[in-house]
């Protein structure tokens, strides 16, 4: 029962070929990973599954609900794919800062389901509703989260750990299917590292999700992977269980540090 699958997906920048004949499947509930050295085209990758990129070759093919009816999602908007059951965090945290914790979450759902400014103009009674509705749900958001008691607080005030963990957040706002991670732990002191894990397990369980992540904290990737794909110079190196790439020769060549995880 796929959810995401890419089909030759290949990414050239000029000369340079970012991402080369990307082939994954990823199953619906799972949990894999995409890893590989600096600039060996992960980010790269999501930005093609997220429309921000359109791929030069191949094709993203995409079903919320896992199946085998796949529908291409190649070069449609990056908020479009967001509608259809996409959601993603960056590499470097994206909040706003001048806004509190509730306000991020809630301006992802408005973003979501667009109820418009045009209600809040011309003073719907809906509108108000719907607003109150959105609140509620964004608090019990924070609070599965474990960021009900920061609501209220400027995002940029909170430590790095939750600021991660409200980006989750706020991609989970948007009611996603799918939920693509990039580089959740990079920044994360070792006791929120560690807690991670768990969280995600947890939001994959709670909110029904399948969970692709890029990560270069190889405890947390062999914790937490069902499956793992390895890039290297926009390659596809090796393909397999936690075991499997640990004890995969090319990666350990290609990917110094795979081999010391114990
Ligand atoms: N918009 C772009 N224009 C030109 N080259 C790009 C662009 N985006 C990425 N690249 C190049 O593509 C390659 C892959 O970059 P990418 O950011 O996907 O790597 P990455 O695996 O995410 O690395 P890191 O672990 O450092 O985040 C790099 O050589 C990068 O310089
Ligand atoms: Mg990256």
């Amino acid at each position: 029962m796929s959810v995401l699958t890419t089909k030759g997906a290949t990414m050239r920048f000029g000369g340079v070929v970012a991402v080369d004949d990307l082939n994954i499947e990823v199953e619906r509930g799972e949990i894999v990973a995409l890893i590989g050295p600096n600039g060996a085209g992960k980010t790269t990758a999501f930005n093609m599954i997220t429309g921000v990129y359109t791929p030069t070759e191949g094709d993203v093919l995409f079903n919320k609900d896992g199946g085998k009816d796949m529908r291409t999602i190649t070069g449609k908007r990056p908020d479009l794919i967001t509608k259809m059951g996409i959601a993603r965090t960056f590499q470097n945290i994206r909040l706003f800062g001048e806004m509190t914790v509730l306000d991020n979450v809630m301006i992802a759902q408005h973003l979501h389901i667009k109820s418009g400014l045009f209600g809040a103009v011309i003073g719907w009674p809906r509108y108000y509703k719907e607003e109150r509705r959105m609140k509620d749900g964004a608090l019990a958001l924070l609070e599965r989260v474990g960021l009900l008691e920061e609501a209220y607080e400027l995002s940029t005030s909170l430590p790095y750990g939750k600021q991660r963990r409200l980006e989750i957040a706020r991609a989970l706002a948007t009611e996603p299917s799918l939920l693509l991670l990039d580089e959740p732990a990079a920044g994360m002191n070792p006791t929120e590292t560690l807690e991670l894990t768990e969280f995600v397990r947890q939001i994959r369980d709670e909110f029904d999700l399948t969970v692709l992540l890029i990560e270069h904290h190889m405890q947390i990737v062999m914790d937490i992977s069902d499956r793992i794909y390895v890039l290297d110079f926009g390659k596809t190196i090796a393909r397999g269980t936690p075991e499997e790439i640990q004890n995969n020769e090319r990666v350990i060549e290609a990917y110094l540090g795979v081999a010391d995880v114990d």
